[in-house]
């Protein structure tokens, strides 16, 4: 794990959205160790600052690709920059999507918004092995259809299902309308044989979650990643701090069984 930020250089830059952009970062010296999907790095813009981002896409060769949703100072910094340009990366931190305990069983994979992100790699992984795993749906949710990330790729995502669905359509839009919760109706999966991965807004994970339990789904196989604030990335500062867990150190990833009871007290 590099604790030091190494050089990368951008080398291709994806517009997804309004607000959202794809990098593939390529190391300009000695590359930092390999991610495991689910993990995340502290990406450096130079002047600005550092913030914690997911790996996007599963990682092959030296690259890394990272997508970056622009909110604030040091995202929309991210964002801008363009091919040539360096970044600082740490990492790789955190815990990975335990993709193991799914051997055998049925996936459902669930991001809201952003948070669809960092479970594009674990489907690639997935993809890549499909006679280790069950029925793999995708399910996704997004403000608007201007928002949908990875549109392009989910006909080859769910097998057999995946779909989207929007809070606010447009005129033209003919899909699925309401919060991704509905959508686990759906899905082909048998709940006891299923292990489900969630990333997304706090409220989406906690109304899923709540529905795949209430389907059967049992708390500790239903993985989930949640964001705090986070400076050291390496358990010292305490900034990230939820409950007992640093989620730097004892997450992103952790089993819902785990982090039910710390998401319902609100001062956590
Ligand atoms: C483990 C982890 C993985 C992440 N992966 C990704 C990713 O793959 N892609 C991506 O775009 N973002 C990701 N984030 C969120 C990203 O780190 C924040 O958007 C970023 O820190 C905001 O910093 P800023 O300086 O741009 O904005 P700030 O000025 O710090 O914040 C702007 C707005 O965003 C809110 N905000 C700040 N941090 C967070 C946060 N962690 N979660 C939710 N809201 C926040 C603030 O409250 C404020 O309203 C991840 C966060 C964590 C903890
Ligand atoms: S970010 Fe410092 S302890 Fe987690």
């Amino acid at each position: 794990m590099s604790l030091i930020p190494r050089p990368y250089r951008v080398v291709d830059r994806r517009e997804e959205t309004h607000d959202t952009v794809t990098f593939v970062l390529d190391p300009a010296g000695e590359p930092v160790d390999v991610f495991a999907p689910g993990q995340f790095a502290m990406l450096y813009a130079f002047g600005v600052g550092e913030i914690p981002v997911s790996l996007s896409r599963a990682p092959g060769g030296r690259r890394l690709t990272h997508t970056v949703r622009a909110v604030g100072a040091v995202s929309r910094a991210l964002c801008g920059l363009t091919a040539g340009a360096f970044v600082g990366v740490r990492g790789p931190f955190g815990t990975p999507w335990d993709i193991e305990a799914a051997r055998g069983r049925d996936l459902l994979v669930i991001g809201g918004g952003i948070g669809l992100a960092p479970l594009r790699p674990l489907i690639d992984t997935v993809l890549a092995q499909p006679y280790r795993f069950g029925r793999l749906n995708v399910l996704a949710g997004a403000r608007t259809p201007d928002d949908l990330l990875f549109k392009d790729e989910f006909p080859a995502w769910g097998k057999p299902f995946s779909a989207v669905t929007v809070d606010r359509p447009s005129d033209d839009w003919g899909g699925r309308v309401g919060v991704v919760t509905t959508l686990v109706h759906e899905a082909r999966f048998r709940p006891g044989r299923t292990i489900a991965f969630l990333c997304g807004p706090e409220v989406m994970i906690r109304a899923t979650a709540r529905e795949l339990i209430r389907r059967g789904v049992r708390p500790s196989h239903v993985q989930v990643s949640l964001e705090r604030t986070m400076r050291c990335a390496t358990g010292h500062c305490g900034h990230c701090q939820l409950g007992p867990l640093l989620l730097c150190r004892d997450g992103p990833v952790v089993g819902y069984d785990l982090a039910e009871p710390l998401l319902t007290v609100r001062e956590l």
